[in-house]
């Protein structure tokens, strides 16, 4: 049984990726099973936490115990993340977000013409929730993790992202064949803004999920 270390704290947790659509069939999405997400809002509530957990397209069944909010697109993300963090003490952001999303939606379904090409998608970019809710903190004592998946310079790039970002912690993956998407495993390293770089071993996203919690517990006001 885990130690009730966040017992009285309120977690928000983002899993999924967001599904940006172009017409009523059609979208842009991402490779984001949801896993992560739904280990770090399993174990926070073995932890004692109250948790809301909103998934993006996930497909997996609602956690026991936990608050679920569904939503589909990275503006739909936004609002809910940002309602949730308003009373939250700490918020970790391991949906993967889409950058961009279409700058049109049409309202029926693209048609190929013969002999046409296909006309170009024009896209928009995405607010960064991340960023938005690292710089303008709900609370003051809030903390605020994300994640990363990179394919090289993993740790250089995650140390830019972490300050750029502006949270506490960032979670850095390596894209890889048998890692992070859809896997059960994953392998990381957490970086913190004081300095700090655990990594975590090849394992469960258990494993992973409880250590961010490690890292977390101790910079809750
Ligand atoms: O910039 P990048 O997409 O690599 O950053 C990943 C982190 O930022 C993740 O924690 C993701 O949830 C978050 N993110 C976000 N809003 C976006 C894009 C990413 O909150 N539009």
């Amino acid at each position: 049984v885990a130690a009730p270390d966040l017992a009285g704290r309120h977690v928000v947790v983002s899993a999924g990726g967001t599904r940006e659509p172009l017409d009523p069939v059609r979208y842009l999405g991402n490779r984001s099973s949801g896993k992560q997400g739904y280990a770090l809002a399993r174990t926070a509530a073995a932890r004692g936490a109250r948790v809301t957990l909103i998934e993006a397209n996930t497909g997996l069944p609602d956690p026991a115990g936990v608050d679920v909010v569904h939503v589909g697109t990275a503006v739909q993300l936004r609002e809910a993340v940002l309602k949730a963090a308003a009373e939250a003490d700490a918020v970790v952001m391991a949906a993967a977000v889409a950058d961009f999303r279409p700058a049109a939606y049409a309202t029926g379904k693209i048609k190929k013409k013969d002999g046409q090409e296909p006309a170009p998608v024009e896209l928009v970019r995405n607010p960064d929730i991340l960023a938005e809710i690292s710089t303008g903190r709900a609370r003051p004592a809030q903390v605020v993790v994300g994640f990363a998946a990179e394919t090289d310079d993993v740790l250089a790039n995650g140390r830019e992202k972490l300050r750029r970002k502006g949270c506490d912690l960032l979670v850095v993956n390596e894209v890889g064949e048998r890692k992070t998407f859809g896997s059960e495993e994953n392998e990381a390293v957490v970086l913190a803004a004081d300095g700090g770089e655990t990594p975590v071993p090849y394992g469960p996203k258990e494993s992973l999920a409880d250590t961010v919690w490690d890292l977390v517990v101790p910079r809750l006001g």
